[in-house]
């Protein structure tokens, strides 16, 4: 568009940001969840309106003030991520930040989960969550460029590479999570693409969002609209 700058390189664009962990519920006092404190995908959000664009970004539960200019959806369950994100379609770009539950129980119960008596628990059957990435990679309504995260303790890159491919993503945004980040306050990240691994040295996760949003930026002006 031709009311693009310098400092505003995602005007005229709509960026979709997913964040935060799930809650899956297993009776109404109990669910199962995860340690995502949804900085990083707050941070990417935040960065992607200062640089312009139209920005939705779907979040778990977690405490965190909506950053500036930012559409936020509050969602708890991995269904209803998946629900939010393709009612916020079409987006030019999409960034799976969220530490989606893998998992959620097959029968969340309707009543509040007693003890027998018997001192053995009861079994817990679980089922798989959709893949809200894997889903965009095949939609009708896919977004020109899809980005997704992957923490990783071991055989960081290969890793990521493998989930590139199976989820039909553009990049893969792979956290070395072997030291101590989740809920920290920087990230060690390799940028992994069909090109190749770029590796960024330990940054802020502020500066890891903005340096992402102008490498989107420059995706995306590399594309027709
Ligand atoms: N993701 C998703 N929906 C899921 C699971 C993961 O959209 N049900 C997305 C995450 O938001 C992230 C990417 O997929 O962008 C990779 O998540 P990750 O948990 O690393 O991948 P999994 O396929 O769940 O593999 P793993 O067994 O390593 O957890
Ligand atoms: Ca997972």
């Amino acid at each position: 568009p031709d009311f693009e700058t310098a400092d505003t390189p995602l005007a005229g664009r709509h960026v979709l940001v997913t964040a935060g962990p799930t809650h899956e519920p297993i009776d109404p006092v109990r669910y199962i969840a995860n340690r995502s404190s949804g900085k990083q995908g707050f941070a990417i959000a935040a960065a992607a309106a200062r640089a312009g664009a139209r920005v939705t970004l779907v979040a778990g539960p977690v405490h965190l003030p909506t950053p500036a200019g930012v559409r936020r959806v509050d969602v708890e369950t991995a269904r209803e991520m998946l629900a939010a994100v393709e009612a916020a379609l079409p987006a030019d770009a999409a960034i799976m930040v969220a530490a989606v539950a893998d998992w959620r129980a097959a029968d969340a119960a309707d009543q509040k989960l007693k003890k027998d008596g018997s001192g053995k628990p009861a079994p817990l059957p679980l089922v798989e969550n959709p893949d809200i990435l894997a889903t965009l990679g095949k939609h009708a309504k896919r977004p020109a460029l899809l980005v997704g995260f992957a923490a990783e303790t071991q055989k960081v890159a290969e890793h990521a590479q493998a989930k590139l491919a199976r989820k039909g993503a553009d990049w893969i945004v792979a956290n070395d999570v072997s030291g101590d980040v989740m809920g920290g306050d920087s990230n060690s990240v390799h940028i992994v693409s069909r090109d190749g691994v770029e590796s960024w040295e330990n940054l802020p996760k502020d500066a890891v969002a903005t340096r992402l949003i102008e490498k989107v930026a420059d995706a995306l002006s590399a594309r027709p609209d």
